[in-house]
């Protein structure tokens, strides 16, 4: 096996005393992309929070994280700050909270652009950000760069923010909830979009949702969370067709998808 890029061992994480992640580990490999499951609560986007360090200041969190061979719980901020949004980024459920209102998109691109390449020319900037609206498949960029983020659709604002997320060729994308404020038609798209573009970067992900259906159509491996502890890991197929754990099951049979064997009866909690 190769070594992982991301590796998390006993996490923990509380908010005053009330603890929300109870010694949780998983690995990533490189190129792999693994899916986190569990209810409302369990404690998916916190541990997102938890890995590029952005949960606020009451929590409370241990456990090594480590990160392409480097342990990024003890790094100074400043580091953390260098890596997230280069190595590491992060897609966020709202696209329009993400967004700024008031900055056109192709100014919101570059911006990020510039987090990490300040010294980049004019030109060499709006060369990628053009080339960013492209890859995710953005109409008629040279015009719509120009515009600002009420005047897209929701899928194709979903769709600004993975260009913002890859612009600096991360290893490691993190994307929590990316399509479920979607209608089902730009969901699929949006997965179909990321499954490609893993493919063709070599992309690890962490892809948090609440919709095993969902994870199901991107993720190699899923991890199941009920309330902070994993309670289930395993390869995608093999977890639809031997789920270990009563919960998994009961996740599986509310949610009925191309991985189900329709020939025979949905498991049920005995
Ligand atoms: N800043 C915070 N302060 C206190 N408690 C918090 C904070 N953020 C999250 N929590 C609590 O931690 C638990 C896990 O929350 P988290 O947001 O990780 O759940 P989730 O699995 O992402 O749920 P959802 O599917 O609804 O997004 C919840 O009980 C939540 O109330
Ligand atoms: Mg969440």
């Amino acid at each position: 096996m190769s070594t992982p890029l991301l590796e998390v061992d006993h996490l923990n994480i509380a908010f005053g005393t009330r603890t929300v992640i109870t010694d949780l580990s998983f690995s990533i490999a490189p190129g792999e992309t693994l899916g986190l499951v569990g209810e409302s609560g369990s404690g998916k986007s916190a541990t997102s929070l938890a890995l590029l360090r952005l949960l606020p200041p009451n929590a409370r969190v241990t456990g090594a994280i480590t990160f392409a061979g480097q342990r990024l719980d003890t790094l100074p901020e400043a580091g953390i700050r260098r890596l997230r949004g280069s190595a590491f980024a992060m897609i966020f459920q709202e696209p329009m909270t993400a967004l700024n209102p008031v900055l056109r998109v192709g100014d919101q691109i570059a911006e990020a652009l510039r987090a990490h390449a300040p010294r980049l020319s004019r030109t060499e900037v709006r060369r990628r950000v053009l080339a960013a609206m492209d890859e995710v498949a953005l109409p008629d960029p040279e015009t719509r760069l120009r515009d600002y983020p009420h005047q897209f659709s929701g899928g194709q604002r979903q769709r600004i923010l993975i260009a913002m997320a890859l612009v600096h060729r991360p290893r490691l994308v993190i994307a929590d909830e990316p399509t479920t404020a979607l209608d089902v038609t730009v969901q699929a798209q949006i997965l179909t979009l990321l499954s490609d573009l893993r493919r063709s970067h070599g992309l690890s992900m962490l892809f948090i949702s609440h919709d095993l259906a969902v994870v199901s159509q991107i993720a190699d491996r899923v991890a199941v969370l009920q309330h902070g502890c994993l309670i289930e890991q395993a390869a995608t197929a093999e977890l639809f067709r031997a789920p270990q754990n009563p919960y998994t099951r009961q996740l599986l049979a509310s949610a009925p998808t191309m991985h189900t064997d329709r020939s025979q009866p949905l498991a049920t909690l005995r």
